[in-house]
């Protein structure tokens, strides 16, 4: 609590340099603890993704002194927001071993925040911070419609054959021909997400899907479409990855496009909210 009051007190105009700097470092000393007794086994004491535990796992754990973060609402090559790395922690990485910490309070998970924040000189230097990318608003008719999803969906398909099949496979399922041999910036070899499944890593959410083409994923063969495709042709693009979704979870029907197995008005609301 006092390092939470310290930091409130920081934050507002009155506050002297000296106070903010010493409720920073209260903060960090704070989140140095919980990082060693949560985080290290995998992380590593010094953040460098070496803990005892990484050797077993596959994708490695993130090596946090390069300062490369894949999953952010901020743009391709640039630092997470704060939100962001609190939302990774809290939510976890699904088809990875990185855990859900949502039950750890939330001032200890912002306290770990800043404390990962010293392992790499990156966040010195302001050049590396840019604001979200935003895109266009959520078209929510289009995706509660079922008539107007499929006309969505169809136009993200020729978009999704023309660059996305030759990583993620007609399918989604991540098997096209440049699947093989891929490796990302820390020299490990790594797959192209499986598509048809109900989560990607960060998240569950049709939103999620259109942050990821908008931005990319830092550090991976998977870039950023948003200089490549219009913001609103990106929501094409993001229906028709829920639409594989649907069709390797039996509710539509990938030949017979634009005839769904089912109709129904909230198909596509059901498979977001899944
Ligand atoms: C059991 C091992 C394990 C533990 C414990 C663990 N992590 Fe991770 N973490 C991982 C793995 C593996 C990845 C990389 C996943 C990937 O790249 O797909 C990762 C990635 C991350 C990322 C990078 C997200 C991004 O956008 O690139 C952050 C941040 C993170 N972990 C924070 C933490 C914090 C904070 C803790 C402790 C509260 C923690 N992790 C505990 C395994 C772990
Ligand atoms: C050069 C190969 C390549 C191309 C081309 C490519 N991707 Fe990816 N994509 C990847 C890789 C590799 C990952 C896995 C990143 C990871 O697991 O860290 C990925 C991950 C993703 C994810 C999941 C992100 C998450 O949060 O887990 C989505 C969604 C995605 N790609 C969609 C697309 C779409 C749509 C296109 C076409 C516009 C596309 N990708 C083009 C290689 C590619």
């Amino acid at each position: 609590m006092k390092v939470l009051l310290l930091l409130l007190f920081s934050t507002t105009s009155f506050a002297s340099p000296f106070v903010q700097s010493v409720a920073r470092q209260e903060l960090i000393a704070h989140g140095k603890m919980a990082y060693l007794n949560r985080c290290a086994g995998c992380h590593g004491d010094k953040g460098d993704g070496l803990g005892p535990g990484a050797k077993f796992l596959d994708p490695k754990p993130r090596d946090f002194t390069t300062g490369i973060f894949k999953f952010r609402s901020s743009p391709l090559g640039t630092l997470p927001s704060d939100h962001d790395l609190m939302n990774t922690i809290s939510r976890g990485i699904p088809n990875s071993s990185m855990p859900s910490f949502a039950d750890v309070p939330e001032q200890e998970r912002f306290a770990i925040v800043e404390y990962i924040k010293t392992f790499s000189p990156m966040w010195n230097d302001s050049a590396n911070f840019a604001p979200a990318v935003i895109g266009a608003a959520f078209p929510e008719e289009d995706f509660k419609d079922f008539s107007k999803f499929i006309v969505r969906a169809k136009k993200g398909k020729e978009l999704f054959v023309e660059s996305c099949v030759l990583c993620h496979g007609d399918r989604g399922y991540g098997d096209g021909e440049g699947a093989v041999d891929l490796q990302d910036d820390w020299e490990q070899p790594i797959r192209p997400a499986n598509l048809a499944k109900l989560t990607i890593k960060s998240g569950k959410s049709v939103k999620d899907i259109y942050r990821i083409l908008l931005t990319g994923v830092n550090g991976t063969p998977m870039s950023s479409y948003k200089d490549v495709y219009s913001d609103d042709a990106l929501w094409d693009l993001a229906a028709w990855v829920l639409y594989m979704r649907g069709v390797e979870n039996g509710v539509y029907d990938l030949n017979k496009l634009p005839i769904p197995l089912i109709q129904s008005q909230s198909i596509a609301t059901e498979i977001k909210d899944k």
